[in-house]
């Protein structure tokens, strides 16, 4: 069994198929998902909030985006392995682009990366399919530019601003671009941004019609704590039941009942 690549993503556009994408940080985690036949993980560079401890994804490094990418890869047969670039890794232009995402796919083994921005990003998006490196482009919400934004608002709203926005996602897809992610737009421009392109649209509070879904591991499974954006949907209670493990492990070391006489040598 090989890998799929984004060959096999542009046959599902061709047939109208619709998959869903999920983020992955280590390797035990992401072959959890490569067995539940989830086709594309994305080391998103949103490990910065949800494995690293820090508060956005700013600081997030090339460092630390090549080890865990790295681990997914390892831990994985079928998945497409997408690696994010860090903010920083690629603003410099192409060839700062080229050099860092060269890294992600010799040292982790990426079978792509992603970089945020449109038309802005446009020529790394063309040196990196040019020299062989498959690109996923994210417009619309890009959580580098936390700084500019000044928080997570949704875009694309009012007349200009969707015109933007189309024009970011057509400029990334003539770029060679093999996705594009929109992340925090209106269901309607997210629909018609999908309606005009032909690679795919990969959605994150962009509504039912895009052709791919994406979610961040730990927000799908209810693992993240506090609040989390309204377009999540938490599948499962992970922190409420791992933090319930851990208190009844807790409860037998103090109450002595652990081990027990089957995990006991003599
Ligand atoms: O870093 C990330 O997890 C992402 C997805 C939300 C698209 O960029
Ligand atoms: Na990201």
């Amino acid at each position: 069994s090989r890998r799929i690549t984004v060959r096999d993503i542009a046959a599902a556009k061709q047939r109208g198929e619709k998959w869903p994408m999920l983020t992955a940080y280590d390797a035990m985690t992401a072959s959890v998902f490569d067995e539940a036949g989830i086709p594309v993980l994305l080391v998103g560079d949103s490990m910065g909030n949800c494995h690293l401890g820090y508060e956005s994804t700013v600081p997030v490094t090339m460092d630390e985006t090549t080890l865990l990418s790295a681990a997914v890869v390892r831990g994985t047969r079928r998945v497409l392995v997408v690696g994010d670039l860090p903010f920083g890794s690629y603003q410099e232009g192409p060839v700062q682009a080229l050099r860092n995402a060269t890294r992600l796919v010799k040292e982790a083994g990426v079978g792509a990366v992603k970089l945020e921005g449109g038309e802005r990003s446009a020529h790394q998006v063309e040196l990196l399919v040019s020299s062989g490196i498959p690109v996923m482009a994210h417009v619309g919400l890009t959580p580098q530019s936390v700084n500019a934004f000044g928080g997570y608002p949704v875009q694309g709203r009012g007349e200009e601003a969707a015109q933007q926005l189309l024009r970011d996602a057509k400029a990334v897809q003539d770029a060679g671009a093999f996705a594009v992610v929109l992340e925090a737009v209106p269901a309607e421009l997210a629909a018609e941004v999908t309606r005009s392109l032909h690679i795919p649209t990969v959605g994150i509070g962009a509504g039912l019609d895009c052709d791919a879904q994406v979610l961040v591991w730990t927000d799908m499974a209810g693992m993240t704590s506090g609040r989390v954006p309204k377009f999540v949907k938490r599948y499962l209670e992970m922190r409420e039941l791992l933090g319930g493990a851990a208190k009844a492990f807790a409860e037998d070391v103090v109450g002595g009942t652990f081990p027990a006489e089957e995990h006991t040598f003599h």
